[in-house]
């Protein structure tokens, strides 16, 4: 029995303070940052390139294992077709030029979202990255890329209504759990920090499921300026923060104690 004022070990939840173990971004203000400077969007998005590479560098160095970054929204369609077209030669030049250096770094390169709309070019590189990096251990990195958290959170309840449709499953077997199993996330813990640059203090359809418990993050910087130095100001922010899960600060201290 669990005393009053205790938490159990079985209640004993992960990232308390110290470091997050996954970090999940939203990577905004490449297009303000490039017209601040007269220059066209793309050459924020191409300075952004870069502090992907930093950020992937620094995460490997703290031994964080998990960083899922949002690359392209499936509401991104929406831009002007010129810069939606120069955002994907620049996500396949960046990702042929970076993948045997992120495998050499023991990199596990994983996209989620539906590639197949970036046509065959991109989806076949993209798959091969995957395979070629699969067995690394050092770090997760989940690229999101015509990525929607409706679109995964529909997708995972069309697989468990097939197999209830096709005997496998009962309705009642459907729970958060099942349903969780079935998202492009499964088997990565829950961000236990997002950040989001740029300014904008909201969510835009990421990952919509796993954020339910995540400390949330929230920085003007524009992306193309979020440095090392920014970087750790967020995990200091995240290492201060009490994370109770539902129950009272007291049973958090406890447990920590116990
Ligand atoms: C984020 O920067 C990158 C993508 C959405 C691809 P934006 O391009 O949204 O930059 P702002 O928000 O217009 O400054
Ligand atoms: C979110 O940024 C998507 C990515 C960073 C890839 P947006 O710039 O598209 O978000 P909104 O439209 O301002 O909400
Ligand atoms: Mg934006």
């Amino acid at each position: 029995m669990t005393q009053p004022g205790n938490i159990s070990n079985e209640q004993r939840l992960p990232g308390q303070g110290g470091l997050p173990q996954h970090v999940a971004v939203i990577m905004d203000g490449n297009g303000r940052w490039a017209n601040r400077r007269g220059l066209p969007r793309i050459a924020g998005h191409r300075k952004g390139v870069e502090r992907v590479r930093e950020l992937v560098r620094t995460c490997g160095e703290l031994r964080i294992p998990y960083l899922t970054l949002f690359a392209f929204s499936s509401e991104n369609w929406r831009r002007p077709e010129q810069e939606v077209r120069l955002l994907l030669d620049l996500f396949l030049t960046a990702l042929e030029r970076e993948i045997k250096k992120l495998h050499e770094g023991n990199v596990r390169f994983r996209v989620i979202g539906d590639i197949e709309r970036f046509g065959r070019k991109i989806a076949t590189r993209i798959r091969q990255a995957e395979l070629l990096t699969k067995n690394n251990t050092a770090l997760t990195l989940t690229i999101a890329a015509n990525y929607g958290g409706r679109w995964d959170i529909a997708n995972a309840a069309a697989t468990l209504a097939r197999r209830v449709a096709a005997g496998e499953l009962k309705p009642e077997d459907i729970t958060a759990e099942s349903l969780e199993a079935n998202l492009s996330l499964a088997g990565v813990p829950e961000p236990d920090l997002f950040i989001r640059t740029g300014g904008e203090q909201r969510i835009s359809n990421f990952l919509l499921w796993q954020l339910a418990y995540t400390e949330l993050y929230f920085t003007p910087t524009l992306w193309p300026d979020f440095d090392r130095d920014q970087f750790e100001q967020a995990l200091a922010s995240f290492a201060g923060r009490q994370r109770r899960f539902g129950m009272t600060g007291e049973q958090v201290e406890a447990a920590k104690h116990a």
